[in-house]
């Protein structure tokens, strides 16, 4: 199995979390994301223990809340005392209902408007990630007009290709994202920043990709925005009290994606860093974690029923379920993979290669190519694995279907987080 919290019980039925996945099936109709809040847990503790122990206490994760957001969750996040990245007045809102502190939250996105920036002060939000000068100016008069100093991070771009895919990496020169170190751009908006009377310079962030699988990366960024750091600090007297390095570890969608020890991978971090800041002659700055899939990903499965099952001889057969592109886009966007299984037949042979597709009107819906399955009919529960991020929070209501509720388990209960749609949801705002 991909994950822990993986079994197969007696009957030859998948579990999760101990619960027989048909039997979630069956109380809570499908399609239906599944979520595992021990496991959520699990992730933010490994990330807090990790970091306080090898940066520091005053070292923090925060939670990226577009991998999953709704109240549930930051209700977990703030439990577990980590803090959250948001992107949109709509996570901002989501997170102060949830109870949240804001004082907490990180506002990040490359285009907030006006009425955003607005609405982030209105809520309290901590702390603003500032992608360019021109945002930075709109945040100083708004503050202005407040009369408060609001805290801000610079986002950079230190100039690293991670090499996962190109949809995610965001740490390039030419990047939409931040501003670039290797133009001179950093150290103006810094230079600009710095000379505000009402905001309030804590520091910088980087964010190179997602589903990374090593601190090497991480290793490289940081070296250039340490050294970035210390240059700022001889040219303008100012000394970075944050270093944010944003998101990315990865996660396992199949047998074939290594095991990461976050542990591990943040100790070797946290030493690549200490060593590079005292070759600068800088003190380290309180670092910050962005991680939002390997906080959610494998906490979350999603439960479908199959339907047509079509043969084509000499060709390929497809396996269509109850769901699809509009729950789970990623490979229609990305070419994502994903462990597929049909669950209630967990011990027999193998005896299909399917295609295993959506039920929108459209070809490119197709959650996984090429799937072996045992002998499949209508009826039968297929699951797809480790879709607890960038699932639910990128669904969609194309052909005007319904997204799935949301059901969270825990060892020993299991209850909804997030209804189902209905069909009055999905006409309420039809005039
Ligand atoms: N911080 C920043 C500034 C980010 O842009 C992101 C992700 C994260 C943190 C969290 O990264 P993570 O730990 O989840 O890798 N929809 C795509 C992923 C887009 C990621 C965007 N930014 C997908 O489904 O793969």
């Amino acid at each position: 199995m991909i994950c822990d919290n993986l079994a197969v019980n007696q009957k030859g039925h998948l579990t999760f979390c101990g619960h027989d996945t048909l039997a979630l099936a069956k109380q809570y109709g499908t399609p239906l994301y599944v979520m595992d809040e021990d496991r959520i847990r699990e992730n933010c503790r490994r990330y807090v223990q990790a970091m306080k122990e090898h940066f520091g206490p005053e070292a923090l994760p925060l939670y990226a809340s577009k991998a999953a957001s709704f109240k549930r969750i930051y209700q977990i996040v703030k439990e577990e005392g980590l803090g959250v990245d948001v992107v949109s007045p709509g996570e901002i809102y989501t997170a102060a209902l949830a109870g949240f502190p804001l004082e907490k939250a990180y506002f990040h996105s490359n285009n907030k408007t006006d009425e955003d920036i607005a609405f982030a002060m209105d809520h309290k939000v901590g702390y603003f990630v500032v992608d360019c000068q021109e945002e930075l100016d709109a945040i100083e008069k708004e503050a202005a007009s407040r009369g408060l100093r609001q805290k801000v991070l610079l986002r950079l771009t230190p100039g690293i290709d991670p090499h996962t895919y190109e949809a995610v990496n965001t740490g390039m020169v030419d990047s939409k994202f931040g501003s670039a170190i290797e133009t001179g751009q950093a150290a103006q908006i810094t230079q600009h920043c710095l000379g505000l009377p009402h905001v309030e310079l804590m520091g910088f962030h980087c964010h190179i990709g997602s589903q990374v699988f090593d601190a090497d990366t991480f290793v490289r960024s940081s070296e250039i925005m340490l050294t970035f750091i210390a240059q700022i600090q001889v040219r303008f007297g100012y000394l970075a009290r944050e270093l944010n390095l944003g998101g990315g570890f990865g996660v396992r969608y199949t047998q074939e994606d290594p095991f990461l020890d976050v542990d591990q991978e943040i100790a070797r971090l946290a030493r690549a860093m200490e060593e590079k800041a005292n070759q600068m002659g800088i003190p380290m700055p309180q670092v910050r974690m962005e991680p939002g899939r390997s906080i959610v990903a494998d906490a979350g499965l999603t439960l479908y029923t199959a339907g047509s099952v079509k043969k084509i001889p000499g060709y390929k057969n497809y396996v269509s379920i109850d769901g699809g592109m509009t729950d789970n886009p990623r490979f229609a966007l990305y070419g994502s993979a994903y462990t597929v299984y049909n669950a209630g037949k967990m011990n027999d042979p193998v005896a299909l290669t399917a295609d295993v597709v959506g039920r929108c009107c459209e070809s490119g819906d197709i959650i996984q190519k090429n799937v072996s399955l045992p002998a499949t009919v209508r009826g039968d529960i297929v699951a797809v694995l480790t879709t607890g991020a960038y699932n639910y929070s990128m669904a969609s209501n194309y052909n005007r279907l319904c997204r799935p509720a949301l059901v969270m388990v825990t060892k020993d209960r299991s209850y909804v987080a997030v209804e189902r749609e209905s069909l009055a949801y999905l006409t309420q705002n039809d005039v």
